[in-house]
Order: C-alpha cells, then structure tokens, then sequence
C-alpha cells in the first residue's frame, strides 16, 4: 500500500489491504500505466475533495515491486483554463529519458457545453510534472466534445494514439493519430466502427501480444431493453490484425473483460521483463454510491493482472508477485463431493485471503455433462455472493445480494464452452477477484460485509472431487 502515513487517511472496516485505494475521496481510471527507470507508476483519477465524479486530479504512486506503493505529491491538479473542469483519463511515456503524460483536459461552459483538449505534461524527475498545454485543441470536425482518453505508444519513428471519440452523428468509436514529435498529431482515421447502441468508446489501449493486436476500450451503449432503455459500460477487448497507416482493426469481435459487477477503464504496461499488465477500476461510471461514501472514501483499483493470448482470447491471471503477500497454507484433502453434498472450506480470519482449486470433471467431458455447483461466499445472516456454475447449461454466473450497496440478487453470467476445472478467489475486505480457467472467464465484484461472513461453502448437483485446495491468509507486510 502506499505510504499514507502523512496523508488523511480514511480507514473503515472496507477499507482494503493490498488494492489501491484513495486515501479519501474518490478514485477511478487508472491512468499513465508505466514501467520508468527501474519503478512502477500508476497515476489514477483522483477526486480528493468528495466521493462524486468531480475535480479530477491525477494522484501518483510508485513502486518497485507492485505490492509496496509510495505515495507522490498529485501530477495534475484541474487548475488551467484548458483543464479546469477535470485532467481526464490519459496515458505515460518515456520520452528520452523524460516522463511525459498526455492527458484530457476537460472543460464545460455555464450550461453544461463541453470540449474536449488533449494535453502534454512533462517530468524530469518522475515526481514533479510541468504542464506544456494542449496539443490537440478541441474536438477534431465530425466529432462532439466527447473526445478523450488518450493512449500514445511508440512504433517505428512515429507515435501513435489511440483516443475514445463520439462522432457528430452519435456513434462511439476509437480515433487513431499519429505524430512525430507529440506536439503536431495528424489523425489518421477510425479503428471500428460503431458497435450497435454504442453512443461513446472511452479509455482505448492498443497493443501488440504474440504478434496479434489487441485493442481494449470501454463501449457506452445504450441498450435497448424490454423495459425502455438502459445504458451498458462495458470493458472489452477486440483481438485482430491492425493496419496504421489506414487505421483499421480487422477483428473477430468484442468480447467482455470482466463478468463481475464492478469493472471498468483498464489500462495495460509492458514491463522491464516483457509482461503486459493490466489494472482496472473496480466500478462502473453510473453506479449507486457504495457504502464507503458514508466514511469518506470510495472505489479501489483491482489488483494488477498479466496478460497473455489463447486461441484469440485474453487470459488475465493473478499477478505472481501476489504469492509474496501469502501467510501460512490451509490444505484441505482432496474430496470427492457425491451428488446433493456441501461442503465447508476451512475459515480464514481477517477478511484478507486467496483460495486455489481444481476441479475435477467428469472424464472428457465438455460443458453438455459438466458438473453444476455453487461456491458460496461473503455468506452471512445480511448478504451473500455466489459464483454458480450451471456446468449443465454452459453457463456460468455470480449472483450478489449485498443490502449495504443496495443490491439484491442480480445476476451477471456468462456463457462457458469448458468445464471449470480450476477457481482462483481473491478477497480483500469489501472486494472479491474471482479468475476460472487461469483468468479466462474473471469475475470482479464489491462486497460489504456487515458482520464476519462464514466460511465459504461448496454445493453440488453433480459428484465432483475438489483438488489441491489451498487457502491462504494475505498479509501486507511492511517492507
Ligand atoms: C471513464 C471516464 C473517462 C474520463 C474519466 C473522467 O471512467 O469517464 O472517459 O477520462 O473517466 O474521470
């Protein structure tokens, strides 16, 4: 955790223990993702005066080892005309030896008009930031004041930049630009077209991984329900090959990151041994306010994850180096589960602890026998959360029923064409990060327990053998 020690800090019984927290406020977007001269940085979307989306600053943490942040003086703070309602999301680069942000600067007239700047700022010593101003001035023609986020990288001579754009005609899509010097930026074209409903695309990130291009945005969409109409974030990804110079994306689709109820705006950084991490903001822009409002703080970033590529699909694992931060393992012997049986895991107190298990399937089997079982977590007299595999429907789904945020019993699933063979549980307190399948499905979810919740709970429909299951307390330690 950061060094918060000279900083107000806020802490309740949610408070978290190793995910990045504002000290008070709140917080969203992770922005300017790098690894610089030998050190982690995450910069994030900071509102240190109130828990509402206003005032955005940019807070800074470093770190050597992702697991022990220390807290920086802000980079950016709302105080330009050309920033004045808010330094908006945006990204890192090294220039020369040089911390450069490009960021968004926010700006909106007496009745709510807003526009749009994109805008340079520069560190020598990774520390403190100088702001150089804008270098996109405004919305390019053919697009409204919705234009932002930023995320540059490097190529060839050239720089490049991905940023989330609203057309004129009310479609989202992701705007690719290319410069020489970060100063004068040329835009090249659209990377996709506007998905069905989708009104804006906000936080792109383009990369490579193995060769394949992967483009992750976030889609605003206003989806059209029974009910009327309802809007949709949603983080996602399209993998495909891309073309720069005539700014295309040829892609197999856009599929969901996270099958939780709290994710949104990741960002991605290569790191000095080449793994390309990923954090997100564990909330959503149109959410009910959660509890911690009430103590003066609210949202958290998710733990970071790596990155790799299967079959055209994002894997996202736990973070290795979270290892680190395990106390002693609680075995349990492999069981095998007879149809209709429960079982209990062994309880870990603290509220701060990972789990690991394989499931065994029924030999061969592909989803059309799988098994299907509940997990039951966060279980208590107030609330509950389960992960519930309908192995026999080709689904999979967590349903949450947390009074405290004002949530009772939604739903969120997906579909699933494996069996589940193996779950990765996190939890931190008042957050659970749930990886199946070595990250292929993830399910990121807020959780505020008012009392201690009961060990968590296995049910089965269907004989199954839980195997290698381990559990440990997590415990930050100071360095
Ligand atoms: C996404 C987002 C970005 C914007 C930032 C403002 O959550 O809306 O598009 O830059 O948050 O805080």
């Amino acid at each position: 955790m950061p060094d918060l020690s000279a900083l107000d800090v806020i802490v309740d019984s949610w408070r978290q223990t190793f995910h990045l927290c504002p000290p008070h406020g709140l917080i969203n977007d992770p922005n300017g993702l790098i690894f610089w001269q030998g050190a982690y940085h995450v910069f994030y979307q900071w509102n240190p005066s109130g828990c509402d989306h206003q005032n955005k600053h940019w807070a800074h943490v470093r770190s050597t080892d992702l697991l022990h942040w220390e807290w920086l003086p802000f980079a950016l703070a709302p105080d330009r005309p050309y920033d004045a309602q808010g330094c908006y999301s945006g990204c890192a680069m090294d220039v020369d030896g040089q911390l450069f942000l490009m960021y968004t600067g926010n700006v909106r007239d007496a009745v709510g008009g807003r526009s749009s700047y994109q805008c340079l700022a520069r560190s020598r010593d990774g520390v403190r930031f100088e702001k150089l101003g804008p270098v996109i001035d405004g919305a390019p023609e053919g697009y409204t004041g919705h234009f932002r986020d930023p995320k540059v990288w490097r190529e060839g001579q050239a720089w490049y930049a991905v940023i989330g754009a609203q057309r004129d005609d009310l479609a989202g899509t992701v705007v690719l630009a290319k410069s020489a010097d970060l100063v004068a930026w040329q835009l090249i074209g659209e990377l996709i077209e506007p998905a069905p409903f989708s009104y804006m695309v906000e936080c792109p990130d383009l990369f490579r991984l193995d060769e394949r291009a992967v483009l992750i945005c976030c889609q605003q969409t206003a989806e059209v329900c029974a009910d009327g109409i309802r809007r949709a974030d949603t983080a996602g990804y399209l993998v495909g090959e891309v073309d720069l110079a005539a700014a295309r994306l040829a892609h197999t689709g856009f599929r969901p990151l996270d099958r939780g109820f709290d994710f949104y705006a990741p960002q991605t950084l290569l790191d000095a041994s080449g793994r390309r991490l990923l954090i997100g903001w564990m909330g959503l822009p149109t959410q009910p306010e959660t509890p911690t409002v009430a103590s003066g703080w609210t949202h958290c970033l998710t733990m970071p994850r790596e990155l790799t590529l299967k079959d055209g699909r994002l894997l996202q694992r736990p973070l290795r180096e979270l290892a680190r931060l395990r106390g002693e393992v609680i075995r349990m012997p492999d069981t095998a589960l007879q149809a209709g049986a429960t079982v209990s895991l062994p309880q870990v107190p603290g509220g701060v602890w990972e789990l690991d298990v394989l499931i065994d399937a029924p030999a061969g089997a592909d989803c059309a026998d799988c098994a299907d079982w509940v997990l039951h977590l966060f279980d208590s007299s107030e609330q509950s959360l389960r992960l519930v595999c309908e192995g026999s429907h080709g689904r999979l789904a967590l349903i949450r029923n947390c009074p405290a945020a004002g949530q009772f019993d939604e739903r969120k699933d997906c579909e699933i064409d494996t069996a589940v063979t193996r779950v990765q549980v996190f939890v931190d307190r008042s957050s659970v990060e749930i990886f199946v399948n070595d990250g292929a499905e993830v399910f990121t979810t807020r959780c505020y327990p008012a009392s201690e919740p009961m060990p968590p709970r296995w049910v089965t429909t269907h004989p199954l053998r839980l195997r290698d299951l381990c559990l440990w307390p997590l415990q930050p330690q100071p360095r």
